[in-house]
């Protein structure tokens, strides 16, 4: 396969992306589809830099009302498509909601307020959980 070619399953079905790095056959359903929103993660959220580039370009105010306008659109598509993800990735869920929507500085951890679990700063997850155990 050369660098670039979408990668086929044995029943045909492709993935619609060339950045797998293991061989698809491999990948459960969960994860070819999790692959999927993923990949358009990033192209939703490399086409709002690219609109934003080109804004700054043009010359043209009416153009620039255009990108303006579809690069907005872009940022709509990118938090439904996170939204998507968030809903089947428990541990995400957990992280944006520690540091999303907050003031406090982000590098604290408890940026977000998501739930109360803002409050709890970094920390190593579930493995704290497990010190009191025996
Ligand atoms: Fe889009």
């Amino acid at each position: 396969m050369k660098n670039g070619d979408v990668a086929p399953l044995s029943d045909g079905t492709k993935t619609g992306t060339p950045s797998l790095h293991e061989s698809a056959e491999e990948l459960s359903a969960e994860t070819r589809e999790m692959h999927r929103a993923l990949a358009s993660l990033i192209e939703e959220l490399e086409a709002v830099d690219w609109y934003g580039q080109r804004i700054d370009a043009t010359r043209d105010e009416e153009l620039r009302r255009v990108l303006a306008h579809n690069r907005d659109e872009e940022k709509e598509h990118a938090c439904m498509t996170l939204e998507w993800i968030r809903r089947r990735d428990p541990g995400l869920d957990e992280l944006l909601r520690r540091f999303l929507f907050g003031s406090g500085p982000i590098a604290s951890g408890s940026a977000g307020h998501g739930d109360g679990a803002g409050d709890r700063g970094l920390d190593i997850g579930t493995l704290r959980g497990e010190e009191g155990r025996t």
